[in-house]
């Protein structure tokens, strides 16, 4: 088969699935799910999306050799214009499964929708606590004993669709936003590819099934 065709039609019966990771910053989780996936053959990240040129997420896909296409969001007039256009990369790289790993954006319907059940975010907290931003602040502001990370289905409501996976972390005595986000991150780094191949896996018997 050859390149072009392979790109826009995955054989429905045996080829990987077909993953695309949003970032916005560092991009090690990115990182970290396209190196597990070195061990499973039946998932592929077929394209990194960023929406800030030169972001760290930018520079791995490089050292890591995966595609990446820049969606600046300044460009647009509106959430939903930026969507659309995530979409249509998303769809002509035939992507079956989206991963938000660090996307500092609020999405809206028109990404929501295609991807129903199929766009999958990360979260540091145990959600339902600590949900938007600077939850890792937030989790230190209240005292809490133990926070950690969330992997979930994107739903319009920002960091409250179905949990698909928690870890859990102790803060510890003299924590500060550095080292406790350091331990959530390393939690992050094995809870979302533990969750994405679980999702991908049962995508891939549905496809099979169907
Ligand atoms: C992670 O902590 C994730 O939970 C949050 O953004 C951060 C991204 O980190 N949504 P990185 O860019 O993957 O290093």
């Amino acid at each position: 088969m050859g390149h072009a065709a392979q790109l826009l039609s995955p054989d429905p019966s045996d080829a990987p699935l077909r993953l695309a990771v949003l970032a916005s910053g560092s991009g090690s989780n990115f990182q970290a799910l396209v190196e597990a996936l070195r061990n499973e053959p039946r998932l592929q990240v077929v394209l990194l999306i960023v929406n800030r040129p030169g972001c760290g997420a930018q520079q791995r896909a490089e050292q890591l050799n995966v595609p990446c296409q820049l969606i600046d969001h300044t460009r647009f007039d509106s959430r939903e214009a930026v969507d659309a256009a995530v979409v249509q990369a998303l769809q002509n790289a035939a992507v079956e499964l989206v991963v938000m790993a660090g996307w500092m954006r609020i999405v809206t319907p028109a990404l929501i929708g295609p991807f129903q059940g199929r766009l999958l975010n990360i979260h540091p907290s145990l959600l339902p606590s600590f949900r938007g931003m600077h939850a890792i602040r937030q989790a230190l502001a209240a005292g809490v004993s133990h926070t950690g990370c969330t992997v979930h289905e994107v739903v319009v409501d920002v960091d409250a669709g179905p949990v698909l996976g928690q870890q859990a972390v102790a803060i510890e005595a003299g924590d500060d936003e550095a080292s406790l986000s350091a331990r959530i991150h390393a939690a992050e780094h094995q809870l979302l590819p533990t969750v994405v191949i679980d999702k991908g896996l049962s995508l891939l018997s549905q496809r099979t099934q169907g």
